[in-house]
């Protein structure tokens, strides 16, 4: 899977390709982070890529033409086998703005499908990271063919949420992560937050470790770790249980805890 990232701030994609995980998908060759400069595609000598905006108001406004023009500096290389016919391109353009969708696992997912599904053609996905009060919206409309935002909070700009989003996409690609069991069991993934985990030593500052963790009991263990994911969610994330994969069993535990399922979304 190969990253396009189109930034005015290209020194702070050092970072996510430089350690952990994601930094051994890249030397394996795994996934690919290509990042352009935005500043290379302007015009002027200052290398000026915003502006004031029109109507009047505080803060600067990216202007269009250098990122269209990085971006189809990108797509070109992929006209060959990455259009859909229709003129527009197969690759998605994603915009991150504090305006778009929110990413969530599922979304993630969508975007890592391409590279699962063992089609022809290196799978590549472009990221735009907004900067200074906005872009102009000819970006969003013209260009991107989605708008991505990592959550209800304002950033100072698109660089840390791409990174965001090119980690949680890596984690599913085949081999990355040591064993698909554990990016299959994933809080959010199972719709439920993850039970809690513990290691040795069985107790550790008067904290002891569950007894049932330590019964081999298998059962009994799945048990626990299922009525541990439904408190939790219930206490933190009760929005996720609407959609959530709910057994009988889990709704009787569920109701006996104070959770209605038609009565809270
Ligand atoms: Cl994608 N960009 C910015 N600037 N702020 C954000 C965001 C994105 N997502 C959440 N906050």
């Amino acid at each position: 899977m190969r990253f396009h990232v189109l930034t005015l701030f290209p020194e702070a994609f050092g970072l996510s390709s430089q350690f952990s995980i994601v930094a051994r998908a890249v030397q394996r060759g795994q996934i690919a982070i290509e990042v352009a400069d935005i500043r290379d595609y302007t015009h002027d000598a200052h290398g000026t890529a915003d502006d004031y905006q029109f109507g009047g108001g505080h803060g600067m406004v990216m202007k269009p033409e250098p990122v269209f023009e990085a971006a189809e500096a990108v797509l070109s290389g992929y006209d060959a086998e990455g259009g859909d016919g229709a003129g527009r391109n197969a690759i998605p353009v994603i915009f991150l703005t504090p305006q778009g969708e929110l990413l969530t696992q599922k979304l993630v997912e969508e975007l890592a499908a391409p590279a699962l599904s063992g089609a022809e053609g290196a799978p590549a996905v472009v990221l735009i990271c907004g900067h200074y009060a906005g872009a102009d919206e000819r970006i969003a409309e013209g260009l991107a063919t989605r708008q991505v935002s990592i959550g209800d909070y304002v950033l100072t700009g698109g660089e840390l949420p791409a990174m965001i989003l090119i980690d949680a996409v890596t984690r599913l690609l085949p081999g990355v992560v040591g064993s698909p069991e554990s990016v299959a069991g994933d809080s959010i993934t199972t719709g439920l937050l993850q039970h809690p985990l513990y290691t040795r030593p069985a107790e550790y500052r008067g904290i002891a470790v569950p007894d049932v963790l330590l019964s081999g009991h298998h059962a009994e263990i799945e048990r626990w770790r299922r009525r541990k994911s439904l408190e939790r969610t219930l206490a933190r994330r009760p929005d996720l249980l609407g959609a959530a994969p709910l057994t009988d069993d889990d709704l009787k535990y569920l109701r006996t805890l104070g959770y209605e399922r038609d009565a809270q979304v």
